[in-house]
């Protein structure tokens, strides 16, 4: 059973160009809505691209993608369950979807977390993928290992972090984890890195810090995208109207777009060198 399992894993994988997966320390600092973000972005760029959420017990990418409520689909084709199509080229797969209301809290231990992760692979039919994103919860519990493990190379994570001291240390630790499983990292989003007024336009730094930076250098990371605290990000997720594709003016929606396209480069160029 595993065996065949396995196959139909494969055969999912051999279908995915790229994978990336979303990480962060702690929670609420705006990973599910950078992955989403993200995902629109690639898409914006004319990239085939699915979004899975593998936070198992906080799912928000159906929120963020207005597609709660919306049952899992039927392939056309194979009469297999598929991603929900929300874009001609977007993709998005979530627990959520499956759970008969969106407030019921599911109680699975880490084996079981691992068979479903198994299952979005090897039940669910995808198309031809340029990139898979994946939204994971915070920290480094069963569900990034899994996916790290199933998807079996990753071309590299997206750490997102807020500027505050107290939040540098589960970044470290973030760091550690995906550098012992070979995940390269991409680079970091600091994200609610300041509040600029919309009345006088002065410019309030609420997560106070300095070792972002630091860290930064010491690890040569590369800094992806700064992002202001934008009231509009907000409503955008509550509205379930992806941010970067409804307020592409904003300068956080530029910096995210910026990002997407660090991103494409640095995976599309390793990958050809890869290939030499
Ligand atoms: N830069 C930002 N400005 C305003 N609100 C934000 C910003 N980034 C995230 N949010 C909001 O904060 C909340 C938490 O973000 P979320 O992406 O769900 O965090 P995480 O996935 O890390 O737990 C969401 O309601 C989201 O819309
Ligand atoms: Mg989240």
């Amino acid at each position: 059973m595993d065996e065949k399992n396995d196959l139909q894993i494969d055969a999912t994988l051999a279908k995915i160009k790229h994978r990336i997966i979303v990480l962060s320390g702690k929670g609420g600092v705006g990973k599910s809505f950078i992955a989403t973000n993200l995902a629109y972005g690639l898409a914006l760029q004319g990239k085939k691209v699915g979004l899975l959420d593998v936070d198992i017990h906080g799912p928000s990418i159906a929120k963020f993608t207005n597609v709660e409520g919306v049952p899992i689909q039927v392939h056309p084709i194979s009469g297999k369950p598929a991603p929900i199509k929300v874009l001609s080229n977007l993709w998005v797969l979530t627990i959520a979807s499956m759970l008969s209301s969106d407030s019921s809290a599911v109680i699975w231990r880490g084996p079981l977390k691992t068979a479903l992760i198994r299952q979005f692979f090897s039940d669910f039919d995808w198309d031809e993928l340029d990139y898979l994103v994946v939204d994971c919860p915070p920290g480094t519990g069963d569900e990034p290992l899994s996916i790290i493990q199933t998807l079996k190379w990753v071309d590299g994570a997206v750490i997102v972090t807020t500027p505050q001291d107290m939040a540098i240390l589960d970044v470290k630790k973030s760091i550690d984890f995906i550098q012992k499983l070979n995940v390269p990292i991409l680079g970091i989003v600091e994200n609610m890195k300041f509040f600029r007024c919309p009345h006088c336009h002065k410019i309030t730094t609420i997560f106070q810090g300095n070792q972002l930076e630091k860290m930064i250098f010491e690890y040569s990371l590369d800094l992806l995208a700064e992002l202001e605290i934008d009231p509009a990000i907000a409503t955008s997720a509550d509205q379930g109207k992806p941010y970067i594709y409804f307020n592409n003016k904003q300068p956080s929606a530029k910096a995210l777009m910026e990002a997407t396209l660090k991103i494409i480069e640095k995976v599309e160029r390793s990958k050809e060198s890869a290939h030499k």
